[in-house]
């Protein structure tokens, strides 16, 4: 709960939770197309939907101001963003006045042998790769436009920058399943830490994603025949649960949303990169926060409106493939909300 100090500063819900991790879709572009976010001919959004890097600017600045701790920009792909390393320098300021924790970003890795040492600079200390497999065929199945090799030195570039990097690794039943554990083994050995995703019901993608769909439960119970797996009890707060390999040394994650409910712990909201506030990613409530940006130069409409978001989190979430009629439970694309 808030108890003493300064509560009027800080996001609590309605359910005692306080709101101290934001994370930023700065662009729904990508320079991949992956099969289970993205359709090929994918449309974007109108320039003039989406929020200019000052406005990012200043909505992030107004959730530090109240008490956001840790930072994540995602996309679509955050480092495909015009400019967008000039927003992290001015962002990197909440860190450098000790507001912010972490600044961090998701991202494909296609930009970063670009990037890593930049990003160094500006004070970010931990990024998440997402990256399915080590096949380089493979990889361009399901990113369809995505280079592996450059992926691949990107994360190079990354950890040679002193970046810690986790991969993100969304697994799928006939696409990876069969090499995670030497995908896992090949994060392990190179110190990073690596978190198993399931497939989630997010934007129209045809069939196949129900297609792919495997419950990360049997994937365990699978990887638990090549290692030995011991469960760690601290949690981030997060949707994932970590468990040690002991053949490793690493640690494993697992974000298993269809089958698991974490909503007792969130301490998290998502803005879209128009400014659109969702306080829990399984439910369509949102709050516009763009109009309240433009409507002023002053922020005091834009933190009465997050106020009024802020009480309104729902307590959970209802995730449903529907297997039937093959629609997913929740009808917008992981690039415009954020992954
Ligand atoms: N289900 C699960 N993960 C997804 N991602 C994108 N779309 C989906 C989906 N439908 C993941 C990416 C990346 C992160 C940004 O979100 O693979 O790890
Ligand atoms: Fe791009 Fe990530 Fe979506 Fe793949 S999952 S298309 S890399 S935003």
């Amino acid at each position: 709960m808030a108890g003493p100090g300064p509560v009027s500063k800080s996001m609590i819900d309605p359910f005692g939770r306080a709101i101290s991790y934001l994370r930023v879709s700065v662009t729904d572009r990508c320079d991949f197309r992956c099969f289970y976010c993205m359709s090929e001919n994918m449309t974007f959004l109108p320039k003039a939907d989406i929020l200019t890097l000052e406005e990012l600017d200043r909505l992030c600045s107004a959730f530090v101001a109240k008490g956001v701790r840790k930072l994540r920009l995602t996309g679509g792909e955050p480092l495909v963003r015009r400019g967008i390393m000039s927003l992290i320098g001015s962002l990197s300021r909440h860190l450098k006045n000790g507001a912010l924790d972490e600044l961090t970003l998701t991202t494909n890795g296609s930009q970063l042998a670009k990037y890593a040492g930049e990003l160094h600079d500006h004070g970010v200390r931990r990024i998440n790769v997402s990256l399915d497999t080590l096949d380089p065929e493979r990889f361009h199945a399901i990113t369809r436009w995505g280079d592996f090799d450059k992926v691949t030195a990107g994360i190079e570039a990354a950890r040679a920058a002193g970046l810690a990097v986790k991969i993100n690794a969304v697994a799928l039943k006939d696409l990876n399943e069969d090499e995670l554990p030497d995908l896992i083994r090949w994060a392990h050995d190179k110190g990073m830490d690596l978190t198993l995703i399931e497939v989630m019901p997010l934007g129209e993608m045809g069939e196949s994603r129900l297609d792919q769909y495997v419950p990360l439960s049997l994937v365990r119970a699978r990887l638990a025949q090549h290692f030995t797996m011991e469960d760690v009890a601290d949690r981030t707060g997060g949707p994932a649960r970590y468990v040690r390999i002991r053949e490793t040394g690493g640690r494993l994650g697992f974000i298993t949303p269809m089958t698991h409910n974490f909503c007792e712990s969130c301490n998290r909201v998502r803005i879209t990169c128009t400014g659109t506030l969702y306080t829990c990613l399984g439910h369509e409530d949102s709050v516009d926060l763009r109009a309240p940006l433009r409507a002023s130069a002053s922020d005091d409409l834009l933190a009465a409106a997050i106020d009024r978001a802020i009480g309104a989190k729902p307590k959970g979430h209802d995730f449903i493939i529907d297997r039937r009629h093959n629609r997913p439970g929740v009808g917008r694309h992981m690039n415009v909300t954020g992954g």
